[in-house]
Parts: C-alpha cells; sequence; structure tokens
C-alpha cells in the first residue's frame, strides 16, 4: 500500500481494499484532513507519526513524537532475545529488562510472544513511558510489564544493590554520537534527541549498560544490545574489557551490517 492509500484507509477508517473496490469520495472536512496530512509529510514528518501507528513484529503501537518510531532492524534484537529466552525455557518465570523502552516495542513484543515472563521496561522520559504503559495496554500484555522511570545507568546500579535479578537484559540505547546529530535525514529529526544522542561517540550507553548489567543477569543469561553503524568493533572492546562476558555474538542486518549484539553472563544455567 502506498503512503497516499495508507493516509486515506486512516481518514475513511475503512481497509485497503475497500479502495480498489470503490474509489474514495471524500467528504469536505475528510478533504481537508487528507491535505493537511500530505502538507506534513511533504514537511518531512514520518508518516508514521501522521498516522499515529507503527505495527513492530505484529504488534500494533501508537507513536508520536515523545517516542522514537519503532525500526525493523530492532526486530532482530528482539528475535535474538527470544531465541535465548527459548534456552532457558526451563526456569519457571523468565525475568526481562528493557533499558530505554520508548514506546514500549521490545518490552511488549518480549511480553506477547513469552507468556511465561515478566518484564521491567526502564526510561528516562516521563512522557515515553505513558505512551509506552498504554501501548501495553492495548496489546493486553499491561499485567506482564511494569515500567520504572529512571536514569538506566542509575536503575543498574540501583538494582543490583538491591540483588535484582533478570534471565535477559535487552536494550536498543541511544546510539548516535552527538556531532552527527545535526546531519541526520529530516525524518529523524522530528524524533526525540534523548532518543537518539549516544554522547559524543555514541558509545556513552554501550559503557554504562555493559559495565553494570553483568550484575544483575543471572548465569548463564544473556545482555543483548542494538547496536549502531560502525561500533561493532568498540563494542566488542568493551565486552571483552569485562571477564564476566563469553560466547560473544552478533548478527547483521538486512543491509549487511552488524546490528545486534548478544552475550552471555558466565556462570552455570540453574533453572527454577
Ligand atoms: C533508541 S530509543 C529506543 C526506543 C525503543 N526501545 C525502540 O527500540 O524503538 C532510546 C530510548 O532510551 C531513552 N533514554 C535516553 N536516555 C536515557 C537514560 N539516560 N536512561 C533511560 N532511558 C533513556 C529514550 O527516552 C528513548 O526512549
Amino acid at each position: 500500500m502506498n503512503e497516499r492509500d495508507m493516509m486515506l484507509t486512516a481518514i475513511l477508517k475503512c481497509r485497503p481494499v475497500d479502495l480498489i473496490a470503490e474509489p474514495p469520495a471524500l467528504t469536505r472536512r475528510q478533504e481537508a484532513a487528507f491535505n493537511r496530512m500530505q502538507a506534513r509529510r511533504l514537511s518531512g514528518e514520518p508518516l508514521q507519526y501522521i498516522l499515529r501507528s507503527c505495527d513492530f513484529m505484529g504488534v500494533e503501537l501508537t507513536v508520536d513524537p515523545r517516542v522514537l518510531i519503532p525500526r525493523p532492524e530492532t526486530e532482530i534484537l528482539v528475535e535474538k532475545a527470544l531465541e535465548r529466552a527459548k534456552t532457558l525455557a526451563a526456569r519457571k518465570e523468565l525475568r526481562i529488562l528493557d533499558l530505554g523502552t520508548g514506546s514500549g516495542n521490545i518490552a511488549i513484543a518480549m511480553a506477547k510472544y513469552l507468556p511465561n515472563c515478566s518484564v521491567t521496561a526502564v526510561d528516562i522520559d516521563p512522557r515515553a513511558l505513558s505512551l509506552a504503559r498504554r501501548n501495553a495496554a492495548a496489546n493486553g500484555v499491561d499485567s506482564s510489564i511494569s515500567f520504572c522511570q529512571e536514569d538506566m545507568t542509575v536503575f543498574l546500579s540501583r538494582a543490583a544493590e538491591e540483588e535484582k535479578q533478570y534471565d535477559i537484559i535487552v536494550s536498543n540505547p541511544p546510539y548516535i554520537a552527538a556531532p552527527q546529530l545535526p546531519h541526520l535525514p529530516i525524518e529523524v529529526r522530528f524524533e526525540p534527541q534523548a532518543a537518539l544522542d549516544g554522547g559524543m561517540d555514541g558509545l556513552k550507553f554501550y559503557r554504562g549498560i555493559i559495565a553494570r548489567a553483568h550484575r544483575l543477569i543471572r548465569p548463564g543469561g544473556y545482555l543483548l544490545l542494538e547496536i549502531g553503524d560502525g561500533q561493532v568493533k568498540d563494542i566488542e572492546r568493551i565486552f571483552v574489557s569485562y571477564e564476566q562476558y563469553h560466547q560473544l555474538n552478533f548478527t547483521k542486518d538486512y543491509a549487511g551490517t552488524d546490528r545486534v549484539v548478544c552475550a552471555q553472563v558466565k556462570g552455570k544455567l540453574k533453572n527454577g
């Protein structure tokens, strides 16, 4: 379906097939709404914000400028996390931590496809969290997810002191190097800056997460991270400086770029 038809089905609240069966006759109000949508799109605003909707792994999400628009590459991160979760299936209830949850896409997909899990979803932005909560409820998984508004590194340090334990920690953190931010395509500039800004070299969040996550992951559990273009060597270097991790594994995206890293925390897998 092209963008014009997506706008029309949203305005007419009809199915794509209805547009083919009968060419749409718009009322004046609907025509005005269509023109407004087209003008926003021409200004560079992403279609998903205009339609306030996005599909992520078969999960329907509301999106608006409070949150990053979930990317198809992030589905690879979730697929890998689900694969790892299967290897831990003998554990009674899988405990998952999603750092920088945004729209809630990762947390909600994990909760939907892993019925025996509980997810904690952290984000620093209260506006993003309120949308994530709404998305969780709309997808019927709100009872499996608890949301927490906190800086992710503060959360990790505090949770370690409280001796919290997770089977899987997953994150798609902000990973654009700050000097690159003004040069991003116009569409990306509509998205929240805090969802993109990974510090001067784009690696700030990886350092913070990798340094702390191993204290919270049960032996045999996993840390999975989405990574930015060209960051693979730096991220490998950060991981190998912590002896607590092993089995480092990278997965490429559809364009052949290393996009997801998975590491296992050493120690014997325990069930229960
Ligand atoms: C790249 S977006 C990912 C959003 C979503 N998980 C996804 O995959 O589309 C990063 C998220 O991290 C959040 N964030 C940024 N800085 C943070 C921090 N210091 N602590 C916690 N969350 C943070 C942003 O608000 C944003 O929602």
